[in-house]
């Protein structure tokens, strides 16, 4: 009976996930569909704009223009891969590069200096949405083609090139310029001094060309020198203005295109936010468990080149959905541990995954950066909520396990899809453990550290995230060392300080993470769990004293696990 049903549930299971991956290869589709027909919408836009006068020359500008346009697409993939994740993304990219190209138009229309150009904007944008080597790359095709209106535009017969040379070559540097200097925007007035930078680029640009141009002449005729004094002018502005209308825009800018500046994470990270305020009076547990995540976190960010601030302000956040209920997690309890022995494990599990939600729901409404709010759930992932998945296994006297049957006990994810989020995840298992371990060696915290990372590495949890082997090795000697400074009072450094109720207390906290024995790949490459515990491995009957009712507190309020 049994064998029937292990097979019956590996059925289901293949047959879900072979499901899922159909379902995913057509969304992939017509994301790429979509993306084709929005691109050539947007090449005769561009083409229309630019308003070539005969049949030939569109056709020219249009052969031109596809082919820069597949060759653009495929370096900028190769430049920044997954500059787009989703629809939206590709959605305003396409809103941002016509929106250009439409208030460039009006200005030349309207008979204003072709150098009031709005390209140092979209730089400051891109600058701060995208990787720097594909904000630089798109920024500068965006200045041949505005360099590319105006002498269309201006009625003007041009032999090839058709575009004015040194115009795009001014409009490129200040788009460079632009995008390098909102790198880190610390202060909202930056993107002002950032517009100031380019605007001076466009001058030396512009005066240099000039003095190509007409060499003497420039120092002898009055008439030229003030072309150049008001075409630098009108250079100066362009940049000037541009960074007072990011500065002045700067929080709407950073929610149109979900990006968070290093400005909005320095006031998220202010210990006097509101929720970081609130977490601290009603969970004053998790607060302190926020603080020791932000430090392992930070430390292993920085280790190797993440985003350190992103990930720091991602840990003070993380566990925000706890201040609703923060009496079911272990670090709030106080004397009487008892809450959970009266629910069922299933009921437990509801409230300890709730917070996850809860957290969500909660950043949204204080308008917390996407990239905050994402960190959230991620920092869960898919993982089990080990201790009431065994409760109930254990209540129901179950023997075997069969694969799959841990889904009602799994977090719903997403899983970590970038760098930060991935740390968190392992910060938030390792700080947790480490408050438990008795006598605690830097030899035990590199064990416990490494086993905390193979586990999540075989569950999958890591398979969507860009953090690679070598990056997990740094984070692991990371943590080891961070552990090591924070618990330096508690540190024995003699390696022979080993008896055996402290080692069994220590075995216990590093298995599985949460006192759950230590797990194997199952067949579908999924921990198993690896059996029936031993002893002193279950988190129900710690070993002895003291060092096994640390085990069961910590994983009793499992913060979330
Ligand atoms: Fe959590
Ligand atoms: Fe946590």
């Amino acid at each position: 009976m049994a064998k029937r049903r292990k097979k019956l549930d590996e059925l289901l299971h293949s047959r879900r996930a072979s499901h899922e991956s159909v379902l995913e290869e057509k969304t992939q589709l017509s994301n790429f569909l979509f993306r084709c027909c929005v691109s050539v919408v947007l090449l005769l836009c561009l083409i229309a704009l630019a308003g070539p006068s005969t049949w030939s020359a569109a056709l020219g500008l249009s052969l031109l223009f596809g082919a820069l346009a597949i060759l653009g697409t495929v370096s900028v993939s190769r430049l920044a891969p997954g500059l787009f994740p989703g629809p939206s993304q590709f959605n305003q990219f396409i809103l941002l590069v016509l929106g250009t190209a439409l208030v460039y138009k009006f200005i030349l229309t309207k008979g204003w200096s072709p150098y009031l150009t709005p390209l140092p904007i979209l730089s400051m944008m891109l600058g701060l949405a995208y990787a720097q080597a594909a904000a630089v790359f798109i920024v500068a095709a965006m200045a041949f083609y505005l360099a590319l209106l105006a002498p269309f535009s201006s009625g003007m017969v041009l032999a090839f090139p058709l575009i004015d040379f040194p115009m795009a070559v001014v409009f490129s540097l200040g788009g460079v310029v632009s995008v390098l200097g909102v790198e880190r925007v610390r202060k909202q007035s930056r993107p002002v001094l950032v517009g100031f930078y380019c605007g001076l680029i466009h001058v030396l640009a512009i005066f240099c060309f000039e003095l190509m141009r007409v060499g003497d002449a420039l120092f002898l005729d009055s008439a030229l020198r003030e072309e150049l004094a008001r075409d630098a002018g009108f250079g100066l502005v362009s940049g000037i203005a541009s960074g007072a209308f990011v500065t002045s825009f700067l929080p709407a800018i950073e929610s149109f295109l979900g990006v968070v500046t290093e400005r909005r994470l320095l006031d998220l990270a202010d210990p006097s936010h509101k929720l970081l305020r609130i977490l601290r009076e009603r969970a004053p547990g998790t607060f302190q468990h926020t603080l020791g995540v932000q430090q392992l976190a930070r430390e292993a960010a920085e280790a190797i080149g993440a985003d350190v601030l992103l990930t720091e302000v991602g840990a003070y956040y993380h566990d925000i959905g706890k201040i609703f209920k923060p009496e079911y997690f272990v670090e709030n309890m106080g004397e009487d541990r008892s809450i959970h022995d009266r629910l069922r494990p299933s009921m437990s599990k509801m409230i300890i995954i709730s917070h996850v939600k809860d957290g969500m729901l909660l950043a949204r409404e204080e308008k917390l950066p996407q990239r905050i709010i994402d960190m959230i759930p991620m920092h869960h992932g898919t993982t089990v909520v080990e201790f009431f998945y065994r409760k109930a296994r254990k209540q129901s006297g179950e023997e075997e396990e069969t694969p799959g049957e841990d889904v009602s006990y799994r977090y719903s994810g997403p899983r970590p899809r970038f760098a930060e989020a991935g740390i968190l995840m392992l910060a938030d298992v390792v700080e947790a453990i480490a408050k438990t371990m008795i006598e605690p060696t830097p030899n035990r915290f590199r064990d416990m550290v490494h086993e905390v990372i193979m586990k999540r590495l075989e569950d999958g949890q890591f398979d969507l995230c860009p953090l690679t082997i070598a990056d997990l090795r740094k984070i692991e000697d990371s943590f080891v060392r961070t552990l090591t400074n924070m618990y330096h009072n508690r540190i024995r450094y003699s390696e022979a300080d080993g008896d055996e109720s402290r080692d069994v207390a220590t075995t216990a906290a590093t298995r599985g993470d949460r006192g759950e024995p230590k797990a194997r790949p199952s067949k579908n490459g999924r921990p198993s769990g690896g059996g029936k515990p031993r002893k002193e491995e279950r988190p129900e009957e710690p070993p002895t004293g003291r060092a096994g009712d640390q085990v069961v507190e910590h994983v009793k309020g499992a913060h979330g696990q």
